[in-house]
């Protein structure tokens, strides 16, 4: 694979350019001919989980595409699934630039995107065109300008409009770079948020015929007690799945280190330990009761069979798919 020599060149650009124009060329051949480029085959894994057959246990974690320009060109890399997004309701800048940060000796970024994106209608157009064979999440959010208070009704709305589209919803309440955000991961907020969803899930179920489940994914800065109060509310609201998890705020592993005083979510390497631990703790809260998804530093086979062995039922990759390239998901699905 020409990986190495690309990222060669990428790295030594500013790391959202270097983004920018890697997702230019993706878009270009994306849903053309061009897709066998970066096309790779990787074996059949079928896992079941949440109600649908995935054709292999690894996904391309929320944030990378957050429009779904990119879906089948991600696609012919060999992801069993692909969770696009973060959408809000309406288009959004997302906070200023410099705003992505390589920790490169710690194999992390450091990232306070603010959900830059161009709207759930420009979201699900896209998810219209594209041809990809394995399941497509979809993961949603609130505008900046929206109050917290009134988050809900932001993620209603992107749930009606994704509905029809999305193999699974994911509900994003753990994004450090949108204030207040996390605080809905909590006590009443996430009680009445919860109940709503639920609702409007089994309100479009009957409209649409389909019954699309719904994934919440939380934040991995959350003291054991706090986690456990989650998991029983994602029990009682007959939550679909888990997914654990995002960026941290906390910076302990990656103390000295360039860029370690940016403020923003770290991910990659630096967050593997954390997260794996989180599913552990999750995963004998929760007895089976739903699905945990698994992200946050597998940049590996054994990184990925970690997450697996702490609970996960599926994972997915992010920060190193970008350190790596697409030859690690042929690496992990290979020998999974
Ligand atoms: C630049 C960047 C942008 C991200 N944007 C989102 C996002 O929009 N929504 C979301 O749920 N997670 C987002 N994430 C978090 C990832 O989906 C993932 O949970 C996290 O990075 C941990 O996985 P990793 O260590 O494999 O990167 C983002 C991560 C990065 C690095």
């Amino acid at each position: 694979m020409l990986y190495p020599l690309i990222k060669q060149a990428l790295f030594q650009l500013d790391p959202e350019r270097a983004h920018e124009l890697t997702f230019q060329q993706l878009k270009r051949i994306t849903g053309t001919p061009l897709e066998w480029l970066v096309r790779q085959s990787v074996p059949t894994k079928t896992v079941n989980c949440m109600g649908i057959a995935f054709k292999n246990p690894l996904g391309l974690a929320a944030g990378l595409d957050k429009d779904g320009d990119c879906i089948d060109a991600l696609g012919a890399m060999g992801f069993g699934f692909i969770e696009v997004g973060t959408v809000t309701p309406r288009a959004q800048p997302g906070n200023e630039k410099p705003r992505l940060f390589r920790l490169v000796k710690a194999g992390g970024l450091i990232n306070r995107m603010g959900f830059n994106n161009h709207g759930v209608d420009n979201l699900v157009e896209n998810v219209k065109k594209s041809h990809f064979g394995g399941v497509l999440g979809i993961n949603i959010g609130k505008n900046k300008d929206t109050p917290v208070e009134q988050g809900k009704d932001d993620y209603l709305t992107c749930m009606e409009k994704v509905y029809p589209y999305a193999g699974y919803i994911a509900v994003n309440i753990s994004s450090p770079n949108t204030p207040g955000l996390r605080t809905l991961q909590f006590g009443e907020a996430l009680d009445d948020l919860l109940l709503a969803i639920k609702n409007k899930q089994a309100t479009l179920q009957a409209y649409h015929h389909k019954y699309v489940p719904v994934a919440v994914k939380i934040a991995p800065d959350m003291t054991e007690a706090e986690l456990i109060q989650v998991a029983d509310s994602l029990v009682r609201h007959n939550i679909d799945g888990v997914i654990a998890t995002n960026t941290s705020t906390g910076r302990e592993l990656v103390q000295g280190m360039d860029h370690c005083g940016q403020t923003g979510g770290l991910s990659g390497r630096p967050l593997q330990l954390r997260s794996t631990d989180v599913i552990r703790q999750l995963s004998a809260e929760l007895q089976g009761k739903l699905p945990i998804i698994g992200v946050g530093g597998i940049d590996s086979l054994i990184a990925a069979r970690e997450k697996l062995a702490a609970g996960a039922s599926l994972i997915q990759i992010y920060s190193g798919f970008i350190f790596h390239g697409p030859r690690l998901i042929k690496d992990i699905v290979s020998d999974i």
